[in-house]
């Protein structure tokens, strides 16, 4: 049997899988089984941040490897605490907790968003979140998850959330103004919902209520973050400072690490034994994720605004496209007349890799795509929304 007959017969069906097995891959170049390369605007679904084997991430893992490749969480480790220093450092949050995912991440937040209500005696907490969003995969992150689709099957769901309209600034109020409610938790731009970026005025004027009125302001940041959006978190370039962030993806280049970030309002809400996690800050995922934060500078996020700013200009006028939305290097595109699926297709029949985002392309590229695949994979994808 080959590969995907293999899976077939033994790999729960939870995907619908591409017919191609990636072997092998560098930087923004991937190759399949059968030797054909394809250019990456997918980065694992913004995860390779730079891309696939690269030199650095590589030496900074094996390194750590060669040291110690676990502790449990009993004893101190010097790459979770220099990691959790760099992201405080840079983001004028207090604290990290470290785990395996965007879902953890989330579930931590969550945590911290109850246990700061409980301690104020709010005993039935609310959490507001927003239509269309996506916060993961497990019970309670479905739960925070504003679609109906996500709501099936699974039940009972855990209780506790309100889902307010993005961008509606009345409606997000009237929720979060509730007396039992004590938090709002939200993607600046709706990864998988379809690449909706949140309007400035109004993601401050929520951060405003939160701070006048002792709401947290938690930001889902697990696909926008760790240098997405042209900046550490997609936050910065709103103006608004959270009490709770929460990343994954990215942020270790590839490999499984998630954070939650808290700011001074939280700060120690989640107190000895109340939360924990056995790989929770791994070694070896903080190591490689310090050779990354590292590389996420001003000169890096300048070239990706130069890159969003060449695909937005080649796509202005581009026949077959009816509109392009994102920040940074989250970019998606509303085809005017063909599916999303179709176009994914013909674009990995001509080497190219991208994504969906409801009936959106969606492309996520490595922060550090050089300019010659950048420029071919667009001439490809250009081609395909023309036809
Ligand atoms: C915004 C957002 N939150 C949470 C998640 C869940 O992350 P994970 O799959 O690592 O659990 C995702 C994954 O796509 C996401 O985009």
């Amino acid at each position: 049997m080959n590969i995907p007959e293999i899976d077939a017969q033994y790999v729960e069906h939870t995907y619908n899988r591409f017919p191609v097995t990636i072997v092998s891959g560098k930087g923004a170049l991937l190759t399949d089984s059968t030797g054909k390369t394809y250019i990456d605007f997918g980065s694992g679904i913004a995860t390779n941040s730079f891309g696939v084997a690269d030199d650095a991430w590589q030496q900074a893992i094996v390194a750590q490897l060669g040291k110690v490749q676990h502790t449990s969480n009993l004893f101190y480790s010097e790459p979770c605490a220099l990691l959790a220093q760099k992201l405080c450092d840079r983001t004028g949050m207090k604290k990290v907790f470290f785990c395996n995912s965007g879902a953890e991440a989330n579930e931590g937040a969550i945590k911290i968003a109850r246990k700061y209500a409980s301690d104020r005696g709010n005993a039935a907490p609310v959490i507001v979140t927003l239509k269309n969003s996506f916060h993961g995969r497990t019970v309670a992150a479905l739960s925070a998850t504003g679609q109906d689709v996500f709501h099936q099957h699974f039940g009972p769901f855990p209780e506790g959330c309100a889902y307010a309209t993005a961008n509606d600034l009345d409606d997000t109020l009237a929720k979060l103004s509730a007396d039992n409610t004590c938090a709002i938790l939200m993607e600046l731009v709706q990864g998988e919902g379809g690449v909706n970026v949140l309007q400035p005025a109004y993601v401050q004027a929520v951060a405003d209520y939160c701070r006048r009125h002792d709401k947290l302001l938690m930001i889902d940041e697990v696909q926008t973050g760790n240098g997405r959006c042209g900046a550490l978190y997609a936050f910065q370039r709103y103006g608004v400072m959270p009490d709770v962030v929460t990343t994954a993806k990215g942020l270790a280049g590839g490999l499984p690490l998630g954070a939650v970030v808290i700011g001074e309002k939280a700060e120690g809400t989640l107190s000895a034994g109340t939360h924990g996690s056995t790989f929770g800050g791994n070694p070896v995922c903080a190591a490689a994720a310090i050779s990354i934060v590292d590389r996420l500078t001003d000169n890096l996020f300048e070239d990706m605004e130069a890159k969003a700013a060449y695909i937005r200009e080649q796509l202005a006028d581009a026949a077959g496209v009816a509109d392009m939305s994102g920040l940074g290097l989250m970019l998606g595109i509303l085809p005017a007349e063909k599916m999303a699926a179709d176009i994914v297709r013909e674009c990995r029949e001509q080497g190219l890799l991208v994504l969906t985002a409801k009936n959106k392309v969606r492309l996520l590229p490595p922060l550090n795509i050089g300019w010659d695949e950048w420029k071919q994979g667009i001439a490809i994808l250009k081609g395909v929304l023309a036809k």
